[in-house]
């Protein structure tokens, strides 16, 4: 009788330690299942405050073109790519806009990329004028913050939308606001 109670006690013990490992596990597992999780639905207000920021603060519409497909909007700045084709992730787009792309017209918008060795790689401005890789100066430079909502703009209304081709694609990109831009489309 009282090996028998025991033995419950062990079983009752074993348990007990089973499922908190179970737990740790399940914590773990819920901790890389979120790493994983695609980034949540950016919030509209951050979206719009990143399109503002692409046409006017940051001006990357002077080299990207309005809709960001590479037509640009003024004819003496360099050959930007169409970022509606970008096949780069979140990260990628964020390193780009805070680190440029040194000697091929992409200005860093991060006041201390290359400044600061960790930011861009690290690279510093002494590396790139030995590898004589000249840096575009940006219109202004940008908070982390700022970057974010560049990047939540492009996810929400660029990357992977396809072309800029009709008034009514044209129309909601603005908002739902009628714009001049729109009437030359079909
Ligand atoms: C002075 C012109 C210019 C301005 C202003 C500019 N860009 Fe660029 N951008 C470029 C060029 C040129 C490239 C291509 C660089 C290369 O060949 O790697 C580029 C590349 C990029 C890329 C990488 C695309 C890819 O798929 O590899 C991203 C993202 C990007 N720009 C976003 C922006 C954003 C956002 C802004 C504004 C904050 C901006 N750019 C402002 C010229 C510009």
């Amino acid at each position: 009788m009282s090996a028998m109670r025991q033995s419950v006690r062990t079983v009752g013990l074993g348990v007990l330690m089973a499922s908190a490992v179970a737990g740790v596990l399940w914590l773990a597992s819920g901790t890389s299942v979120r790493a994983q999780a695609p980034a949540p639905v950016a919030d509209p207000q951050d979206i719009a405050e990143g399109m503002t920021i692409f046409r006017t603060k940051a001006d990357c519409q002077t080299c990207h073109g309005w809709a960001a497909d590479g037509r640009k909007m003024d004819t003496q700045m360099p050959d930007a790519p169409n970022l509606r084709a970008s096949r780069l992730g979140r990260a990628g787009i964020i390193y780009a806009i805070k680190c440029g792309r040194p000697g091929r017209g992409m200005p860093a918008f991060d006041r201390m990329a290359y400044k600061d060795a960790s930011r861009c790689n690290g690279t510093t401005t002494a590396d790139l004028e030995k590898n004589n890789l000249a840096l575009n100066d940006p219109a202004a430079t940008l908070q982390p913050r700022e970057i974010e909502m560049l990047a939540d703009f492009l996810f929400a209304k660029v990357i992977g939308k396809g072309p800029m081709d009709t008034k009514a694609k044209c129309t909601e990109y603005w908002g739902g606001e009628a714009q001049d831009v729109c009437n030359e489309l079909k």
